[in-house]
């Protein structure tokens, strides 16, 4: 017997085989109700229900069913099947409240994998706007979120998710934050709202497309993005490097960290949650000048593997090269030209790479460098050749 059940029906998609299934969140269904699929917005029927492999007149909360629609369009796994009359929203950036597990703390900016049941979208968290302490959730600023704390913050994610807040629906309001490479579970997290800037902020169509702008230079954007400790020699490479390019007649542009510093990123030190904000500002303002067809040479010791990577998916296929600048730390700790290494040492700088803030190594560099082996010049003449190779310089 079904009981009486007044809250609209909602389902999120868990699977796709001959029907649709998932888990029924809220609700009840029976045949030929109607429905609407969100995020595609598209209104179908229901034409027969299945649960525990028994056709069913009706199914209701709690249930696991098998939807069979009179139209399958916008059907993927994470959208939501709901009451055509009191439908959900979908939205990609939300006010959240986020309780995190993981060891590593969270930061801003940096990629995570956002999972709303089976659906995995990229995204990051765009701003921790407070952390709750105590019984009493007292509200604290910070910047990064450490194993065991709650807090309140923004997010944004690649694509559009069907959602309703926490409050409303559980399952359905609920998402867990995993690590890109290995989906370890990070955190787990409510969602309070949507933000509407999302859906206000549009695209405007430009008439002058990045190949325009390449077409123009006649020349075959990318991005040469050089990471390495300080003191590594990125700086002295990226410059030989441009004016290399430049005497060739190319159309060039080099970020440097320490340049960068002086402006566009002045606000940002070196803890771990302002340095993924300087490489996220980096990767955008390189995609940018890449789309206006330049070749673009970034020097900036880029720590760690996940910012690097969001760099990387900015950019199209093989527009991207990762080139490690090679150099022990005892080598670079030697070299010290500006004796920071010495200061780092006494105390006196704090997270100074290879000291006390990490250097993760790339994994898969397109060219790596072994500064200890060649100059400036060879390395730059190095990567020139190797772009040859790739048919980047013709
Ligand atoms: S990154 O880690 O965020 O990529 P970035 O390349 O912009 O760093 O800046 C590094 C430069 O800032 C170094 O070459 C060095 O001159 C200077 N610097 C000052 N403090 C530090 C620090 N704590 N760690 C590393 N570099 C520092």
């Amino acid at each position: 017997m079904i009981s009486v059940n007044t809250k609209p029906f909602r389902l999120r998609v868990d699977s796709i085989g001959k029907g649709v299934t998932g888990i029924i969140s809220s609700g009840r269904i029976a045949v030929t109700d109607s429905v609407k699929i969100l995020p595609a917005a598209q209104n179908t029927k229901i034409s027969a229900l299945v649960c525990n492999g028994q056709n069913v007149d009706a199914a209701e909360i709690g249930q696991t069913v098998e939807l069979f629609l009179d139209s399958s369009a916008g059907i993927e796994v994470g959208a939501v099947i709901c009451a055509r009359d009191n439908p959900v929203e979908a939205a990609d950036q939300f006010e959240v409240h986020i309780n995190w597990q993981a060891k590593e703390p969270l930061l801003a900016g940096r990629p995570y994998i956002f999972q709303f049941g089976n659906l995995q979208a990229s995204g990051s968290v765009t701003n921790i706007k407070y952390k709750l302490q105590g019984n009493k959730q007292t509200h604290l600023a910070a910047t990064t979120l450490e194993a065991g704390e709650h807090c309140v913050a923004t997010i944004s994610i690649q694509q559009q998710v069907a959602f309703t807040p926490y409050q409303e629906d559980n399952p359905l309001g609920s998402f867990n934050i995993t690590e890109h490479d290995n989906g370890n579970l990070l955190g787990v997290g409510k969602i309070e709202f949507a933000l509407r800037r999302a859906s206000n902020i549009h695209r405007q169509a430009l008439d002058l497309d990045r190949h325009a702008h390449a077409f123009q230079k006649k020349q075959k954007p990318c991005v040469l993005w050089l990471t390495g400790l300080s003191g590594s020699g990125k700086s002295t490479i990226a410059n030989v490097l441009e004016t290399q390019l430049h005497d060739q007649g190319r159309h060039t542009f080099l970020l440097d960290g320490d340049n960068v510093r002086h402006g566009l990123n002045r606000d940002l030190g070196f803890t771990d949650a302002d340095r993924v904000e300087n490489i996220r500002r980096i990767s955008e303002v390189a995609k940018l000048m890449a789309d206006a067809g330049l070749i673009v040479i970034t020097s900036f010791i880029s720590p760690f593997n996940s910012e690097r990577q969001m760099a990387r998916e900015l950019m199209p296929d093989g527009e991207f090269f990762e080139i490690f600048i090679d150099a022990p730390l005892e080598v670079c700790e030697k070299r010290d030209e500006k004796g920071l290494y010495a200061k780092a040492r006494a105390g006196q700088i704090k997270h100074f790479t290879g000291i006390d803030s990490a250097y993760e190594p790339p994994e898969k560099p397109e060219i790596s460098i072994d500064t200890t082996r060649l100059s400036p010049d060879a390395a730059a003449i190095e990567i020139v050749e190797f772009l040859k190779e790739k048919d980047r310089l013709t």
